[in-house]
């Protein structure tokens, strides 16, 4: 991405950050380098549908874009307004939808999207009650298509907390497959990721 882009995404991420910073749960913008780890699951051969959960300012928006073949949908739901409206401004290439994670199948529905190859997250897991972690991650398991997968990130310095430790119980009553890459230094804060395929409770 030029540096023209850059100006105006460090400025609303700022600003989300003042006025959210619960909501938006980071210090900063992810790097490239864990935009790659957590966009390894999109597919590049065939055209696909990908959703991205908490694109803030779009840098992980960015590497699953130039990962993605022609003709593939690329969804980003965000429910910061402001974060909203600065994505569709800036990323037109997406289709960014205003709304809570927690609805995803209400908002892929209206967007004629029945199921889709990789979800992307980077929601801050750690500020969620247990029961908003269940109700999203059951949203996730049911939009995913046979051989989909789904990739989020926890920080390391939020290992230890109670809402991380939950989020991985959830994940592995959630999925057959739980992998954990990294850790990806070159972050701030430096992450792990997780890889999940195969929701225990899909419809076969
Ligand atoms: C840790 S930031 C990640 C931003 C960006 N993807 C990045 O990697 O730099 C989390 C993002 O998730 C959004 N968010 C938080 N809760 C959400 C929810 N329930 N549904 C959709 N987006 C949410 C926040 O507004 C914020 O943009």
């Amino acid at each position: 991405m030029n540096q023209t882009a850059v100006r105006p995404d460090l400025r609303a991420f700022m600003s989300a950050a003042l006025r959210r910073q619960h909501v938006v749960g980071a210090i900063a913008p992810s790097s490239p380098v864990l935009g790659r780890a957590l966009s390894a699951v999109v597919p590049t051969g065939n055209a696909s549908v990908v959703v991205e959960l908490g694109p803030g300012t779009g840098p992980i928006s960015e590497v699953i874009h130039a990962r993605l073949a022609p003709g593939s949908r690329h969804l980003a739901v965000e429910i910061d307004p402001d974060l909203a409206a600065h994505l569709r401004r800036t990323r037109p290439w997406m289709e960014t939808l205003y709304g809570d994670a927690a609805d995803l199948g209400t908002l892929l529905a209206k967007a004629g999207v029945e199921r889709v190859d990789a979800v992307v997250s980077t929601l801050p897991w750690s500020f969620f009650p247990g029961d908003v972690q269940e109700r999203i991650l059951g949203q996730i398991s049911g939009a995913l298509a046979p051989g989909g997968a789904f990739t989020t990130v926890t920080y390391l310095h939020a290992l230890p907390l109670a809402g991380a430790r939950a989020l991985r119980r959830r994940l592995r009553a959630v999925f057959d497959e739980v992998l954990i890459t990294g850790p990806v230094w070159r972050n701030i804060p430096p992450g792990i990721a997780y890889v999940c395929r195969r929701p225990v409770d899909a419809a076969p």
